[in-house]
Parts: C-alpha cells; sequence; structure tokens
C-alpha cells in the first residue's frame, strides 16, 4: 500500500522510537521548575455546573433534552438541571479558586441562557447580568476569565432545525459571537469558540451517544465537522477584524487529543499511529493550520466512499474561498488532554468496512489492561503520553504557542473521596512530562488548567465521575464544596512553581 508523501517524510522513527511503557520505566518527577511567566487555571463548563436550567427565562438545549427524553443515558439517571448549581453559588466555586491560587478560570457561556432560541433576536437580560456577576466576581479576586462560548449545548430551537448538521448554523453560531463580544468583551481575557469539535461531532452526530444523540456515522459527523471548523472560522474573523482592536484579547478553538502510540518499532505500526493521530487531531488542526483536511483523510474517505458506493466522498471538500476562511484562525493552541492509547496496523484491510469515522482510519486502536485506571473506563493514567503528544504538535505543526485547556483525572471511587492521592500522582506526574517537554524538547507550553475545580455533573458519567480538586457534597442540599488533598497539592505548585519540595535551577 502506498502511503502520501507527508508520511514518508516524517522522521517518525526517531519520534516513536519505542512503546512509552519501556522508554519511561524509570521515571522520575522532574525537579527543574516552572518557566518564568507560566500560569496555571482551573476549568468548568455551563451545563455542568451551573444547573437552573430553566430559571430566569433560560431556554432549553440539547442536553436538558438529551437527559429528560431518557434518563438512563447518565449511569446514576442525573442529569444537569440543577447540577453543581454555580448559577447560584459561583461565589463559593470562586472562593474555591482563590485558596488555590490560579491565574485564571476557564468557563463557558450557554448559548440558550443569554439567547433562549438560539438566535439574536431575542437577548435573556437576566442570562447575561449572571455572566456579568461571575466576571465582576473574578475580576474583584484578581483572576483572568478564560471564557469558551460553545462547549456543547446547542440550544434546543436550532436543534429542532438540525443543529450542527444544518449549513445555517455557521451563521446562527457566528451572530451568537458577535453578541458575546460586544455584550462581555471587556471582560474577557481570552476567548475560546468551540470546545473540542471532536466531542460535538463524533460522539453527537455520528455514534449518537452524546446529545443531540443523532446516529449518522461516516456521514453526519463529517458534516458537522465541517460546520463546526466554519463556525469558528467566520466567530474568529469577526472578532478579529473587528473586536480584537478594541480589546485587544486574543481568541483560539481548542481541540482535544489523546495520544496514539504505535503497538511495535514497525514501519507499518508507526505508521497507523500517525494515521490515527491525522484522524483524530489533524481532522481539525490541519484545516486551521494549514487550510484542508489532512490529505490522509481525503484520500482514505474518498476511496472508501467510491468502494461503498457513495457518489462522492463522504467527507465534504471545503472550497478554495473556505480553505482560506479557515487558514489561520487561531492565536495559540489550546489543548485538552487525558489520556492514551496503542494503535495496531491492520493486517488485511476491509474493501467495505462500516461506514464510520472510526473505520475509516483503518487502524486498530486498544488500551493495555496493564494501565492503571480511574472510576471511568476509558480513563487510563499514561503520564509519558502527553509529553509525547506535544512534541509531536511540536514537530507536526511549529513552533505555535501551546495552552493546556484542561487536563485533569477521575476519582477511583465513584461516590468520591477527599484523600486524593491518586489525583495527585496523575497531576504531578502529567505535568512532570509537560515540564520535560518543555525543558528538553522546546515544545512552548505557556499555561495548563486543570479539569476542574469542583466535582461536577460529568455527562453520561453523570455524578459518577468525579474529577474535581474539591468535592460537592451531593448529599447536603447546600451543596457545600469541600477541599481535597488535590487541591492543596496544586496550590503549593502554583506557589512554588515546582512539582517536588524543592527545584533546582538548570
Ligand atoms: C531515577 O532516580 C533513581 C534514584 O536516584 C536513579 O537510580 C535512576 O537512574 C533515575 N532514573 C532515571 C530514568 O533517570
Ligand atoms: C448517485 O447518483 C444517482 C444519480 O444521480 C442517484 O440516483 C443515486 O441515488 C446516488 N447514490 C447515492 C448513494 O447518493
Ligand atoms: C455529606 O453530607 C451528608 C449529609 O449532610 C453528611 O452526612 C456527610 O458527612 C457529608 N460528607 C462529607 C464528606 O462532608
Amino acid at each position: 500500500m502506498r502511503f502520501p508523501s507527508l508520511l514518508l517524510t516524517c522522521s517518525l522513527a526517531a519520534l516513536v522510537a519505542a512503546d512509552g511503557d519501556d522508554e519511561f520505566k524509570n521515571y522520575n518527577i522532574t525537579n527543574r521548575p516552572f518557566p518564568k511567566g507560566f500560569r496555571f487555571g482551573v476549568a468548568t463548563a455551563a451545563y455542568q455546573i451551573e444547573g437552573a436550567w430553566n430559571v430566569d427565562g433560560k431556554g432549553p438545549e440539547v442536553w436538558d433534552d438529551f437527559f429528560h427524553e431518557k434518563p438512563s443515558r447518565s449511569s446514576d439517571g442525573t442529569n444537569g438541571d440543577v447540577a453543581t448549581d454555580s448559577y447560584h453559588l459561583y461565589k463559593d466555586d470562586i472562593r474555591c479558586m482563590t485558596e488555590v491560587g490560579v491565574d485564571y478560570s476557564r468557563f463557558s457561556i450557554a448559548w440558550s441562557r443569554i439567547l433562549p432560541d438560539g438566535t439574536a433576536d431575542k437577548i435573556n437580560q437576566k442570562g447575561v447580568d449572571y455572566y456579568i456577576n461571575v466576571f465582576k466576581e473574578l475580576k474583584a479576586k484578581g483572576i483572568r476569565s478564560f471564557v469558551t462560548m460553545y462547549h456543547w449545548d446547542i440550544p434546543s430551537a436550532l436543534q429542532k432545525q438540525g443543529g450542527w448538521l444544518n449549513p445555517k448554523v455557521v451563521d446562527w453560531f457566528e451572530a451568537y459571537a458577535e453578541l458575546c463580544y460586544k455584550l462581555f468583551g471587556e471582560y474577557v481575557d481570552s476567548w475560546v469558540t468551540i470546545n473540542e469539535p471532536k466531542q460535538i461531532c463524533h460522539a453527537g452526530y455520528g455514534a449518537g451517544v452524546f446529545a443531540p444523540g443523532v446516529v449518522s456515522p461516516g456521514v453526519g459527523e463529517y458534516v458537522c465537522a465541517r460546520h463546526v471548523l466554519l463556525a469558528h472560522a467566520k466567530a474568529w474573523r469577526l472578532w478579529d477584524e473587528k473586536y480584537r482592536p478594541v480589546f485587544k484579547t486574543q481568541n483560539t478553538i481548542v481541540v482535544d487529543s489523546d495520544w496514539y502510540e504505535p503497538k511495535t518499532y514497525s514501519k507499518e505500526d508507526a505508521e497507523a499511529a500517525e494515521i490515527k493521530r491525522q484522524f483524530v487531531y489533524g481532522m481539525y488542526m490541519n484545516p486551521i493550520i494549514k487550510g484542508d483536511w489532512p490529505e490522509i483523510m481525503t484520500k482514505y474517505v474518498g476511496e472508501l466512499s467510491r468502494q461503498q458506493g457513495f457518489n462522492q466522498s463522504r467527507l465534504p471538500p471545503f472550497s478554495e474561498e473556505e480553505k482560506k476562511l479557515i487558514k489561520g484562525t487561531y492565536d495559540y493552541i489550546a489543548l485538552n488532554h487525558y489520556t492514551t492509547y496503542m494503535v495496531k496496523a491492520r493486517g488485511t484491510k476491509s474493501r467495505s468496512p462500516p461506514v464510520s469515522w472510526e473505520e475509516d482510519a483503518q487502524v486498530d486502536v486498544y488500551q493495555k489492561s496493564t494501565w492503571k485506571t480511574a472510576a471511568i473506563d476509558w480513563f487510563k493514567i499514561v503520564p509519558w503520553g502527553f509529553g509525547k503528544l506535544l512534541r509531536w504538535i511540536k514537530h507536526t505543526y511549529g513552533d505555535v504557542e501551546i495552552v493546556i485547556s484542561e487536563n485533569g483525572v477521575s476519582d477511583t471511587d465513584r461516590s468520591g473521596t477527599l484523600r486524593d492521592q491518586h489525583r495527585i500522582d496523575y497531576i504531578k506526574s502529567y505535568m512532570s512530562h509537560m515540564l520535560d517537554a518543555i525543558h528538553d524538547g522546546g515544545v512552548n507550553v505557556v499555561s495548563y488548567t486543570l479539569w476542574s475545580i469542583i466535582d461536577n455533573f460529568e455527562w453520561t458519567q453523570g455524578f459518577n465521575g468525579k474529577l474535581g480538586i474539591y468535592f460537592v457534597n451531593q448529599s447536603d442540599p447546600s451543596l457545600p464544596r469541600i477541599a481535597k488533598d488535590s487541591s492543596k497539592y496544586y496550590a503549593n505548585v502554583i506557589k512554588t512553581k515546582c512539582l517536588l519540595d524543592s527545584c533546582v535551577e538548570n
């Protein structure tokens, strides 16, 4: 089989010479400090914390419908109707942030809280006031605002018209973004247009396991991806031309990625892992940085579509004008990262595999049973994968500034714990590999955002996936936030700029 030249020109052998488990067997946490000016934050998202789903004029959105229609869609039958009630208790959350000493808070605006039916015709002033109160409280505490406009919660009114599958969503999102810039621009230190397009499109409009639960593998998920990228690009261009000169802040998109490690040292497995990375991360970053889908995707999805009897590629192409629109719409790379997978080349490839984005890559992906896991099954703890991913991003996309916009781990115990040593170990080891990538790999990571400040509603995991450094007691009606051990560890890292008791400059 022939592979496009992009694969042959990479020095992949050097980059992924060995399985990280061998390579980092005797790994020691680095005693080198964080670079000067490095910033630390925490993250949340509207649906996971706000609650007040129908309070003060908020309109419904797809996650409200998703869980109301079928409560069993979350592992404990709960939903985000109340969540951690941060709509009323946001000052408690900000007090936790102050205790930890973070530089910034990453949070999201719920589209349907400010625009109940999704369009800018009707603004819900009470929803606007809520966010202004949050901004003011953060500012009063000296915490910067890093704000996501879209964290998966398209208004129900727009989903009724097809949501991310309707080409009009590009303009709907642009209008919503413009309103955000106008209403909140003065308070926001850095914008994110859209969070994790991979989850929106493949989980939401491919497998259908996330809201809005549309099952359209291999077709809808690509239409969604195209619209998400165009919506991001238009919103970013508008801000770049009209609002950047006024507010002088930055704007970008958050793309999440796992690390994909080849199973063996063979050329075939190395190529398979690179193909998977292109299907996962390249699918979104390549258009934004280089202006088009990765070559390998165009080739693979095009070939398979023909074999499967489609008249045209299931991966809808961008016009020349659209490529220009999308290319360069970022100020820095914002990366969410949690776990790692192994990749193995397929010996014999099916001529007509099932129609889906996963199958289109034509490689086998799995996790090792020897890896430690947290409460959520896929959540394997593989710290070295983080360092490898960061070095690969630099190798693939050049010397771009990187913000870690999410990283963290769930409790091992579903009912939660205040003694979360495993989270301290996770944060310490992931950050250590990140620091090595900075110091030895020259990767330009400038800040780190821990997910999350408080235990919150973890989508289909419900409250069984607790990722906070503060426990929220769901058995107590006042939902108190209680510090876990990891909050003290993170506070100390922020204070000392060091992962261990002491650090050595070199
Ligand atoms: C880790 O530290 C131990 C004890 O100092 C040392 O023997 C070992 O070589 C170190 N491992 C690496 C990979 O540097
Ligand atoms: C392909 O095109 C033909 C003729 O335009 C049409 O009848 C057929 O339904 C199309 N098939 C698919 C899979 O789109
Ligand atoms: C949570 O609240 C319940 C009910 O008030 C209480 O019995 C329990 O001790 C609390 N748990 C913690 C860890 O504070």
